[in-house]
């Protein structure tokens, strides 16, 4: 473990905090609960179970002791609900706010509840947080923020035009971070995350994203499809290098690393092509059919960028980032967690 994040798991266990993870039923939310309930912080969850689902805290519930788990309080809610925000953010110290409706396709096809759910949701808890004094607010950024911009890698200050509407919505958020920091003094800190996956991670539902899918459709000898030619790059990032980030950036305490955003990534490119490769053949260990599926290719989808590849230097510096899994490290413990439930 990097030392930095070993340090602050130490830091924190000997004084816990209490933490708001907003969208604590989904996929990045019920990881970071985990962690923190397992190093005895105190956690309060809010979520209206949009995309999350309660399997998914019976899950984290069954991984952590008994007295870590009286530590969570869980709140059914809406972000929506600025008195729910303001509820849930009481005698908070620090807020993870995940909750958001994510995906390109959906936002293309509702940019109305996308926008009311990332930019007006994310806008009450900007505005509970700051009501209620929490001491800092991290908060889920995108890459999409990168837009149309041509650069390889990505570097957090050359951004280009959003191209979907999910993509406004995060850049937006941003925005009414960095003005929260200058009009009101307070503390964000903005995680532009890359393709992030692993455990929980829904491989259900026209939204799904590509690796919990493709598991699925690998593991039940479903048709996997490949949107484009295959050549199509990403930055995936294992969860476990995302829920480092996010404990690293609401402690850090060199004043110079907050109201900043940082790319949350691992540095390494894959193409679709070779990410399939990599996941049938983890999938044949216990699907020997899965051997002779082959990809069916497809148009490339509407809003999707091409090539994504981040430069992680800024969070290195700044905030200690150290993530320890590469993607075939990653994809070897997600590939464990389909298995088991996916699997027969
Ligand atoms: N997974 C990725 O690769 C990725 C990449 C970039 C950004 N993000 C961002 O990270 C965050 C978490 O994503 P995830 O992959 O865990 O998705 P997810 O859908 O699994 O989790 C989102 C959670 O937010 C909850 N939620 C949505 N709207 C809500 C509302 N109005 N009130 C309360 N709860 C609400 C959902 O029920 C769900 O539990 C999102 O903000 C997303 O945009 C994710």
């Amino acid at each position: 473990m990097p030392k930095s994040y070993d340090n602050i798991q130490t830091k924190l266990k000997s004084s816990p905090r209490t933490w708001l993870i907003t969208g604590v039923a989904g996929f990045i939310g019920s990881n970071l609960l985990e962690t923190l309930l397992k190093i005895d912080q105190k956690v309060v969850g809010l979520d209206n179970f949009a995309t999350g689902i309660q399997h998914n805290l019976d899950e984290v519930q069954s991984l952590v002791s008994n007295e870590q788990w009286q530590q969570f309080t869980f709140i059914k809610g809406d972000i929506r609900n600025l008195e729910t925000c303001k509820h849930a953010c009481n005698g908070v110290d620090y807020v993870l706010h995940q909750a958001a409706l994510g995906s390109v396709p959906r936002s293309i096809e509702d940019p109305l509840t996308t926008n009311e759910n990332n930019i007006s949701g994310f806008l009450n808890m900007l505005v509970a947080a700051k009501d209620t004094e929490v001491q800092r607010f991290v908060y889920a950024a995108s890459s999409s923020t990168y837009g149309d911009h041509p650069d390889l890698p990505k570097v957090e200050e050359k951004i280009g035009k959003p191209l979907s509407p999910y993509a406004v919505t995060k850049l937006v958020n941003e925005i009414y971070a960095e003005v929260f920091a200058k009009t009101y003094n307070f503390k964000t800190i903005g995680l532009r995350y890359f393709n992030i996956f692993g455990q929980r991670q829904d491989p259900n539902g026209a939204y799904a994203a590509v690796i919990p899918k493709w598991f699925a459709g690998l593991i039940k000898n479903e048709t996997v499809y490949i949107n484009g030619d295959g050549k199509t790059s990403r930055d995936f990032c294992f969860i476990e290098n995302c829920v480092q980030a996010n404990l690293l950036a609401a402690t850090v305490e060199d004043e110079a690393a907050t109201n900043q955003v940082y790319n949350i990534a691992f540095g390494e490119r894959t193409t679709l092509n070779e990410l399939y490769n990599l996941i049938k053949e983890r999938v044949v260990d216990i699907n020997e059919t899965a051997k002779e599926a082959k990809p069916q290719y497809r148009d490339f989808r509407a809003g999707d960028v091409h090539h994504s590849l981040a430069d992680i230097s800024k969070a290195k510096k700044l905030i200690g980032y150290e993530p320890q899994f590469s993607v075939k490290k990653g994809l070897d413990r997600a590939a464990e967690w389909y298995m088991k439930n996916l699997g027969n």
